[in-house]
């Protein structure tokens, strides 16, 4: 054993407390979601306050850096020591760049920027809202003065999401996925293949959507022993360690598809936290790689596997014992179905094709709003414009146009890229894994989909957050990201439903 190797022990002795705190959060975040008394909040609100403030303590402190230090001055580190004091280091860093009691106006701003964007959605009023937005983005400029910035403002706050990805690889890349969305949807609206969804109009028994998510969950490789499915407002993936990784949900009796897809998306989330390598615990690198990378795995899921042909061979026997009302529905009327394409103004409720175009429109807005480029008076038209312009179509009022996402309210620049960024990491990995399964297609039309998770396993989950983004798939691929393997993915798919 190296000299250096015991005092990592005790490092990891340090971190794993924090990991308590991380699930102590995470349990009692559950909780508040699913069955907590809505008269609990405010408690439950001190509660958590507390907890973070014990984080922060812990991050912040004398002994974080006394290690810190320490391991800065070896030389000869392994891998995993080297990046869990460096991504200590850059939390300490980043926590200590900002002055405490900004950070605390700051989260006061936040939370009343909150409460006055959901008021201002619900009366559809943008003037509203405008004096918190412009508020919080000032805070948010304020902040990357002191943590500095190379080259453009925005790339600070990116690196909170996606670290590496700067905003003129932003630019290329996404200039390219629109221009390529954009080709297709104007060859889908000339085609004269019509999709019928009729048969998706009707009641669809909560009890019975369960029952298939859970089918297909199991099938996918997500381990009910170590999780669970809740129900909430909004669903999501929260971990309390690897052993205990949970899925929520939101069942509409008159839609089939919302649950169904949010299952597979969030189980692909499930699948990624429930098998990080268990040597990480302890080193705070038991997290997705990024954002970017976490939506990888759950689109990939949800979309390249769920919404594929092959996948609907095998589950839609299943389902139609579930839902007899499908009975006379070809399976490849039924699969069509679940990829119409149809622009829309609401970024959650889109299609696999236009979604990214969603996630561009606010890339590109809050990009400028950050530089100072456009102000939030003119940002209203600007969403307008191009919606316009990218999708055809115009918000009648701002509750469907700039006020739909809460990210803005709470000070989440520099997120919405990730989601795009999720299509355009599992498309690339999919062709990597082709190649590496040649027999990949079939396995999925017999429903064999463990060999998948197995793949994805092997190459991404395990390694946690070990290696930046920019690290992992050029590891995985033997290429940086591009964008032309989801672009490719996206003409071979849509040319086949849509006859072009
Ligand atoms: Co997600």
């Amino acid at each position: 054993m190296k000299e250096y190797e015991k005092t990592f022990n005790k490092f990891k002795d340090y971190l794993k407390k924090i990991d308590y705190l991380n699930s102590t959060e995470a349990v009692l975040y559950w909780d508040m979601r699913t069955v907590m008394p809505r008269q609990g909040v405010p408690y439950r609100g001190e509660v958590l306050s507390y907890i973070s403030e014990q984080k922060y303590n812990m991050l912040t402190s004398d002994t974080m850096k006394y290690y810190i230090d320490y391991f800065e001055s070896i030389d000869d580190l392994d891998i995993v020591t080297k990046a869990c004091y460096k991504n200590c280091k850059k939390v300490y860093d980043k926590q200590k760049k900002i002055p405490k009691d900004r950070y605390i106006a700051y989260t006061l701003a936040a939370s009343e920027s909150e409460a006055a964007w959901e008021e201002a959605k619900e009366e559809k009023n943008y003037e509203k809202f405008k004096p918190h937005l412009q508020k919080i983005i000032n805070f948010q400029k304020e902040f990357v003065e002191y943590l500095g910035y190379t080259d453009d403002k925005y790339n600070t706050l990116l690196d909170d999401y996606e670290p590496g990805i700067t905003a003129s690889k932003l630019d290329v890349i996404f200039s390219q996925l629109r221009d390529a969305i954009i080709d297709i949807l104007n060859k889908i609206k000339e085609s004269k293949t019509k999709i019928n969804t009729d048969f998706l109009k009707g009641s669809f028994d909560n009890k019975d959507q369960e029952k298939l998510s859970l089918y297909i969950l199991d099938k996918m490789g997500y381990d009910m022993g170590r999780g669970a499915l809740g129900e909430t407002m909004h669903p999501f993936t929260i971990k309390m360690g690897s052993d205990d990784v949970r899925l929520s949900t939101h069942y509409y009796q008159d839609d089939f598809k919302s649950a169904l897809y949010s299952c597979i998306h969030e189980g692909g989330h499930g699948i990624y936290d429930q098998n990080i390598d268990k040597n990480l615990y302890g080193t705070l690198l038991s997290e997705g790689a990024s954002m970017g990378i976490h939506e990888s795995q759950s689109r990939f899921y949800e979309n390249i596997i769920g919404r594929s042909l092959e996948f609907w061979k095998y589950f839609y026997s299943e389902t139609k014992k579930i839902f007899p009302q499908f009975n006379n529905v070809s399976v490849e009327d039924f699969y069509k179905a679940m990829n119409e394409v149809k622009p829309s103004l609401v970024r959650t409720e889109s299609d696999e094709l236009t979604y990214s175009l969603h996630i561009i429109i606010r890339y590109e807005l809050e990009r400028e709003l950050i530089n100072g480029t456009i102000s939030v008076d003119g940002a209203r038209d600007q969403w307008n414009k191009k919606y316009k312009d990218y999708l055809g179509v115009t918000p009648k009022d701002d509750s469907e146009g700039i006020l739909q996402d809460m990210h803005w309210s709470d000070g989440s620049f520099g997120y919405f890229p990730s989601y795009a960024l999720g299509n355009l990491y599992g498309a690339q990995f999919l062709h990597k894994m082709e190649q590496d399964i040649p027999d990949l297609y079939s396995n999925i039309e017999n429903g064999s989909l463990l060999i998948i998770k197995e793949w994805l396993n092997k190459n991404i989950h395990k390694y946690g957050s070990l290696y930046k983004p920019e690290e992992l798939i050029k590891s995985v691929t033997g290429e940086e990201l591009s964008s032309k393997y989801f672009i490719d993915y996206l003409y071979k798919k849509y040319s086949k439903i849509y006859n072009f």
